[in-house]
């Protein structure tokens, strides 16, 4: 259940709390005015609070004052305000303080907050970061603990005080951030889930929930249609699972769509568990390829925003879905598949699977639908980890527009991705002697011929993009003790999407 969430211009009464973000650039003066209002000397206060990157401070004044709750936290943003830095901040101090902030508390940006001086648009883009970063920092990763989990306080009240000329724009925000929120909660699920709690089937399942949810179509193929279909390559992998393979197709198509506007299609692999198969992956964190479907976890959760804000675009997404695993059904490296549109591939490793079931997906879009663009999201190669490490995803696309696009998208959500090539260059690497491409291109460049081997499976479309998000969508955070999901590309696809919009209308 979401909270009250709210646009209001006075800090909720008590019991509540007061969340008052600060940077460091004219700290003094809002001490000074905040120390007075408490009673206390604000000599002390501005000693010890120097609103460094996530400090935290309490400030508990006396009833009655100045209309101020019972509890007020200081929280030092550093010396930036980007919504970026301050999604962050704001997800981690609501994240950390969990009890602190109990069921009801209010984000200040417009009354204490040394914020206040921003433009109406940027403090309404920061209203939307803040409610985004309450929403995610409720996210509970303990869904499977029986015993020894410390009970929090269900967040019921959420308002953020912001400036009266920038309340209109705030609502706007809220709105997105609301949609936002409540894909990449679903997606944490998805991407964090073991195989065992989340196989082909239950992904389509989860899909089919999303849709009814938040408002969009979804057409499940099971094993017998994806036969018919003659989807060789998502076959071919899923021989050796004892689960059948589903094949999802999710559309967004609001009424009275212009019959111009921009119609886009999104892949996402949907590796329930990678084994790496017959070519069977070392034991080490084996575990963590429980994540090898985030590529489908964005796309799920990028056409749950766009129906949530029912967004003037035409979108149409794929997730082809199975896990990896060897047995004696599985294929072997040297075998040969035919995927949907034809095309052969020589497996030579089975642990390079995705770009299989991909082809697949890639030949689905680009036969049965007219798309302006296609993007697709792989969990694809440990050589994108090589390659950006954690923080960018790999961008490869055969449009300079829709790359610019990306990495706009990529600057403003936070999910950043960084272009490689796509030269010609690579292609020897990924030729086979007996069939019309092999699945692995060896260690050079590895990013790039899995990148080139998808683009094969495109048709040539003039405004194809593929985003490697090995490295993004399963990481380290501040929010767990082990890896866990990021959601990464929901944030990534929302905001371009809205910039598709905005651009249509
Ligand atoms: N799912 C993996 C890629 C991966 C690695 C994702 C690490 C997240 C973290 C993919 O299916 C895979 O196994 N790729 C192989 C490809 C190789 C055999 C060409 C890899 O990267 O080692
Ligand atoms: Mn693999
Ligand atoms: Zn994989």
């Amino acid at each position: 259940m979401l909270p009250n969430l709210q646009i209001v211009n006075a800090p909720l009464p008590s019991p509540a709390a007061l969340l008052v973000p600060l940077l460091t650039n004219n700290l003094a003066p809002a001490l000074a005015a905040l120390a007075q209002l408490v009673g206390v000397d604000a000599a002390v206060l501005q000693a010890d609070f120097k609103a460094k990157a996530n400090e935290v401070l309490g400030l508990y004044p006396p009833a009655n004052q100045g209309g101020l709750p019972a509890k007020v936290l200081l929280l030092g943003l550093g010396d930036q305000a980007s919504p970026t830095s301050f999604r962050k901040a704001v997800r981690q101090a609501a994240f950390q303080q969990k009890a602190k902030l109990g069921e009801r508390w209010a984000l200040d940006l417009g009354t204490f907050s040394n914020l206040n001086t921003l433009e109406d648009r940027e403090l309404a883009t920061l209203a939307g970061a803040g409610v985004q970063a309450a929403l995610l920092a409720q996210y509970d990763i303990a869904k499977f603990k029986t015993e020894g989990k410390e009970p929090s306080p269900a967040l019921t009240e959420v308002a953020v005080i912001v400036p009266p000329a920038a309340q209109a724009l705030a609502q706007t925000q809220l709105a997105k951030a609301t949609a936002l929120a409540q894909a990449q909660l679903r997606a944490f699920d998805l991407v964090n889930l073991p195989g065992n709690h989340l196989n082909a089937l239950q992904l389509a399942q989860a899909a089919q929930q999303a849709g009814a949810e938040a408002g969009f179509q979804v057409r499940v193929l099971y094993k017998a249609e994806i036969e018919a279909e003659g989807m060789g390559g998502l076959l071919a992998i899923n021989q050796g699972s004892v689960i059948p393979p589903t094949f999802i197709i999710m559309e967004h198509r609001p009424a009275n769509l212009p019959a111009d506007a921009p119609k886009v299609g999104l892949a996402g692999k949907g590796v329930t568990f990678d084994t790496g198969g017959i070519s069977i992956k070392p034991s080490d964190n084996m575990g963590w390829m429980k994540s090898d479907m985030g590529g489908a976890a964005a796309v799920i959760g990028a056409m749950e925003v766009a129906a949530r804000l029912q967004l003037p675009v035409h979108l149409v997404a794929v997730v082809p879905a199975t896990d990896n695993k060897p047995d004696g059904n599985a294929i072997e490296p040297g075998d040969i598949v035919r995927t949907y549109n034809g095309l052969t591939i020589e497996i030579e490793d089975t642990d390079a699977e995705g770009r299989v079931i991909l082809a697949d997906a890639l030949g689905y879009l680009t036969k049965n639908y007219q798309l302006d663009t296609i993007i697709d999201l792989a969990t694809l190669t440990g050589a994108c980890i090589v390659a950006l490490g954690y923080h960018a995803a790999g961008l490869f696309s055969s449009g300079d527009e829709l790359a610019a696009a990306l990495e706009q998208a990529g600057q403003r959500s936070g999910e950043r991705v960084w272009r490689l090539p796509l030269w010609d260059d690579y292609a020897p690497q990924i030729k086979s002697d007996m069939a019309d491409v092999k699945n692995l291109g060896g260690r050079p460049g590895g990013a790039i011929t899995a990148a080139k081997f998808l683009e094969r499976f495109t048709a040539k479309h003039p405004a194809w993009a593929h985003l490697d998000i090995a490295g993004t969508a399963f990481s380290d955070s501040p929010y767990a003790g082990q890896r866990s999901s990021t959601a990464f590309g929901v944030a990534l696809l929302a905001e371009y999407l809205l910039g598709l919009a905005k651009m249509a209308k």
